[in-house]
């Protein structure tokens, strides 16, 4: 029987820690201030964008949501990135992806101030992800790190293998498992034998995006298998990228979807927020 990793308990706590510094912030009349904006009437990122308000809330934190319609253009996205930037009461920004055909998300990345990026999705910090020498850490991947660091597993010396290379999971996932000394390969639709390669994985990170693609036959008896995945399956039930009936039997931890990785996102970018409020008022 695996341990189930309980990330809707790990994720509390990481938020109840941020609640508390966040009170104390107060006490200073700071009151860290997230920007969410949502381009377009996409169903997940409507519900993305609600749990991420409401974690706002919960936290202390100010949210504001800035809603725009899917023909809204290039230039006038950017226009509001640029007033965002200037508002010293926001200190977090985050514009939901994907964005609309015909809206460069790139572009819109770029224009967040680099210490605003509480997704950490920007060129200088992705670039500082890479040196070690960072501010904000992406969020999905960071909440990996935690939901193993809560739950005692090693990573020192692992084989660790991540299936997925996004430059919003997959990549960074690879770095942060590197920093804590982990023997990582990223694997990929190029990847020749997967499953050959995944079976030597003592940590195995499935980032695919495919309902139910990781196997039993993909998985070393005693793996800790970390699922990312958030898909809809033949009976459009909730679903991860592993199958988690067959694989969980034979793993010695596995996060369950959901209640696995999705409330860690969301919680660290509670966290990044915070620190974001904090270095701009120039507290360490
Ligand atoms: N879309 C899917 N995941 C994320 C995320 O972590 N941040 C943003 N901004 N958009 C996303």
């Amino acid at each position: 029987m695996a341990k189930i990793i309980d990330g809707k308990a790990i994720s509390a706590q990481v938020r109840a820690d941020v609640a508390a510094e966040t009170a104390e912030l107060k006490e200073k009349g700071i009151v860290p201030g997230l920007a969410v904006i949502i381009v377009g009437d996409d169903p997940a990122s409507r519900v993305y964008v609600n749990n991420k308000k409401k974690a706002c809330a919960e936290v202390g934190f100010r949210s504001e949501e800035f809603a725009l319609p899917a023909d809204t253009d290039q230039s006038e996205l950017l226009a509001l990135v640029k007033c965002l930037n200037d508002r010293s009461d926001i200190n977090g920004i985050l514009c939901q992806l994907p964005l609309p055909k015909g809206l460069d998300d790139k572009a819109v990345i770029k224009a967040i101030a680099p210490e605003k990026d509480v997704d950490a999705f920007s060129e200088e910090n992705v670039g500082k992800i890479m040196i070690g020498k960072y501010d904000f850490l992406p969020c999905t991947p960071a909440g990996v790190i935690e939901l193993l660091r809560a739950s005692d597993i090693e990573i020192a010396g692992k084989e660790c293998v991540v299936i997925g290379r996004s430059n919003i999971v997959g990549k960074p996932m690879a770095m942060l498992l590197l920093h804590e000394n982990g023997t990582v390969t990223i694997c990929h639709s190029r990847t020749k034998d997967l499953a050959e390669v995944t079976r030597r994985a003592d940590i195995l990170v499935a980032a695919v995006g495919k309902a139910k693609f990781v196997t039993a036959d993909m998985v070393k008896e005693g793996a800790v298998v970390i699922d990312v995945g958030m898909n809809r399956d033949e009976n459009g039930k909730l679903c991860g990228d592993v199958d988690y009936a067959s694989v969980e039997p034979k793993c010695s931890a596995i996060t369950p979807v959901p209640g696995g990785v999705g409330p860690m996102t969301i919680a660290m970018l509670m966290k990044n927020t915070l620190k974001a409020a904090k270095l701009q008022n120039g507290i360490k």
